[in-house]
């Protein structure tokens, strides 16, 4: 089977995690510090602060900037259920606006008709490795004093005008879940250039504890082990690689699928570092997508839909009171979606042999 995603771990990182077993220092210490610094330096902010995931990550980034009740976020409509979930958390309002049909990232026009005076921040997310519009959302913020909290969960090393997603926002998140451009098992990262922000971040996932025992705040134990940091490590040193790879094969597959699939848009401005691959079904295409994703499973190869839902029609936000028809770009989307294989993995062999069973739908050679 050629499966939709696959973790890339070899021997450096069980190395790496059999010292830190043998080092007896398992809990948050210094590989964390290390990983830390290694990842604000790879992304360019001055500070970096270790999570336990992305969901967590999202949710100490607005606490930091004291988004409360009453406050509103907007957020894409067409992402994974975490960036809005950490809104619902700070007891705040998510507010969904519309994406790009090519791009799938949060459209900047829809999110100018969705500010009210409640709006205190746009979660952005760079969805499936695709930088969104920076710039058009920056220009928001600032005419609306409003901060900018970049999701990078699937964007390690996209790059936005020759710069790292990650370094643009007040904060940025990131994910290291297993099956993200890189791994520590489980586990996030925050990062912010404001001195400030981080004291909040630090306070914030060790108990509010400012020295041994003295807690001035009420805070959470989110930290991060040496043992996921030592993943992260060997991870990172191995993350350009892992990223050409992806775009090589998403290339291979953009220029010999033949089918009538819509193949992934990229940017001029932008590197894209294809977190996922995802095609859209057009309308002549002979099977419809249940059925295409059955064939490819004889065929032994693995697909899936990201996203079979947008957010505002998920039941824990129809139960909320969300309207239904929000989002029309948003929702066309998840009718038509679907991600194939791209990870790093892949062998040539595997990728012809997509291209060739995919093409070979309705005798198209
Ligand atoms: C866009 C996005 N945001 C946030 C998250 C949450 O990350 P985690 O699974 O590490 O909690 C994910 C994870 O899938 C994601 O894809």
């Amino acid at each position: 089977m050629i499966q939709i995603l696959k973790p890339l771990i070899d021997e450096i990182e069980i190395k790496n995690v059999v010292e830190v077993l043998k080092s007896g220092m398992l809990a948050s210490g210094e590989r964390v510090n290390n990983f830390e610094d290694a990842f604000a330096d790879y992304i360019g902010t001055k500070y970096a602060i270790a999570t336990t995931s992305g969901t967590t990550a999202l949710g100490i980034a607005l606490k930091a900037l004291d988004i409360r009740s009453g406050d509103e976020v907007i957020v894409p409509d067409f992402t994974f259920i975490a960036t809005a979930n950490a809104v619902l958390f700070q007891n705040a309002k998510p507010v969904f606006a519309d994406v790009n049909w090519k791009t799938f990232t949060i459209d900047p026009d829809d999110v100018l008709r969705k500010i009210t005076p409640r709006t205190r921040a746009i979660i952005g997310v760079h969805l499936f490795g695709h930088p969104f519009d920076v710039e058009a959302i920056q220009e928001i913020c600032e005419d609306y004093n409003l901060f900018l909290i970049e999701d990078c969960a699937q964007a390690h090393g996209a790059e936005y005008k020759g710069e790292k997603v990650g370094c643009f926002g007040t904060v940025s998140c990131f994910s290291f879940y297993a099956t993200k451009n890189m791994t520590t098992g489980e586990g996030g990262m925050v990062l912010t250039n404001d001195r400030e922000i981080e004291r909040r971040l630090r306070l914030i996932i060790n108990h509010g504890q400012e020295q041994k025992y003295l807690h001035t705040t009420l805070g959470y134990n989110y930290r991060m082990t040496n043992i996921q940091a030592a993943i992260g490590i060997a991870q990172l040193r191995k993350l350009e690689d892992f990223n050409e790879k992806r775009i090589g094969n998403a290339e291979y597959l953009s220029s010999h699928l033949k089918a009538p699939l819509e193949t992934p848009y990229k940017k001029k401005d932008v590197k894209h570092v294809y977190h996922q691959y995802v095609v859209k079904i057009k309308k002549d295409f002979p099977m419809r997508r249940s059925e295409f994703i059955n064939y490819l499973g004889e065929k032994g190869i693995g697909s899936a839909i990201h996203y079979p839902l947008p957010i505002h029609r998920q039941p824990l936000y129809q139960k909320l009171g969300y309207p239904k028809d929000l989002c029309p770009v948003s929702t066309e989307l998840s009718k038509v979606v679907l991600s194939l294989p791209v990870h790093p993995a892949l062998t040539d062999d595997d990728l012809r042999y997509i291209c060739e069973t995919i093409n070979d739908v309705g005798g198209m050679k």
